[in-house]
């Protein structure tokens, strides 16, 4: 079995100034000092602080993920931002699938498909999120809906520069987190996914995500298959990300 290091993810959502943002970083940067960190860590900040923030992420190894991506190159779509104009502002991560645009703006799977393509395109890794409902899981459902995801989303994805996040969505926000037996069965699932669907599948990082913070990351982190967590809520004060990367 391929060792994949451990990653945290923070997605700041729509939270966060430049301002706040860049005291989050000098505070982070801070509470780092004389730390041996052995888990990559990656931030996602709304787009208008990429640029910003990328000089301070950089200094203290955290690389930046943006939210959201257009899959046009360019042209008429106002409002949208492109692959490329995310890579020129400092992302090298994009999050696809987010069950929040997935449910708040309904992005589809073939949206989310073409979205994933572009941003492997454009040179970038998309972290593609993934997850059933409560009504789902309390159905029966939640690896059939998995699997259908994983199958239309990543439809010939070109190669291993990938990460997936697993975030059941009755966890996204309400406090309330899979048992670490619920991560570690669907990351199987997930696993025996990707190995099936691609050469490589054994080298993609899955995350856990769903109410991760300090109390609970250890337990999850110690799962097999569980290659990091993707945390919400958790990632907006620098003293609570920083506990979960040193969990
Ligand atoms: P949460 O969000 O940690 O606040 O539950 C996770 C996410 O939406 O990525």
């Amino acid at each position: 079995m391929a060792l994949i290091p451990q990653i945290i993810a923070g997605n700041w959502k729509m939270n966060l100034t430049l301002t706040q943002g860049r005291r989050f970083i000098d505070s982070l940067a801070s509470g780092l000092v004389g730390k041996k960190l052995e888990r990559k860590l990656l931030l996602a900040p709304n787009f208008t602080l990429l640029s910003g923030l990328i000089q301070g992420c950089a200094d203290i190894g955290v690389g930046l993920m943006a939210q959201n991506c257009a899959y046009q190159e360019a042209g008429a779509f106002t409002g949208e931002t492109s692959v490329a104009m995310l890579k020129d502002a400092g992302a090298a991560y994009v999050l696809v699938g987010h069950s929040e645009r997935r449910q708040l703006f309904g992005e589809n799977d073939d949206l989310l498909q073409q979205k994933a393509q572009a941003v492997a395109a454009g040179g970038l890794v998309p972290i593609f999120c993934v997850g059933e409902t409560l009504e789902q899981r309390q159905g029966g459902e939640a690896f059939a809906i998995v699997s259908n995801q994983l199958r239309s989303g990543l439809n010939r994805f070109p190669c291993e520069k990938l990460i997936v996040a697993y975030e059941p969505v009755w966890a996204i926000g309400t406090g309330q987190t899979a048992t670490s037996e619920d991560a570690r069965l669907m990351h199987a699932h997930i696993r025996k996914f990707l190995e099936i669907q691609f050469s490589w599948g054994e080298m993609v990082p899955i995350l856990y995500g769903g109410s991760a913070k300090p109390g609970n990351a250890a337990e999850l982190l110690a799962q097999p298959e569980v290659n990091g967590l993707l945390v919400g809520g958790a990632s907006l004060d620098p003293e609570s990300f920083l506990q979960i990367a040193l969990a």
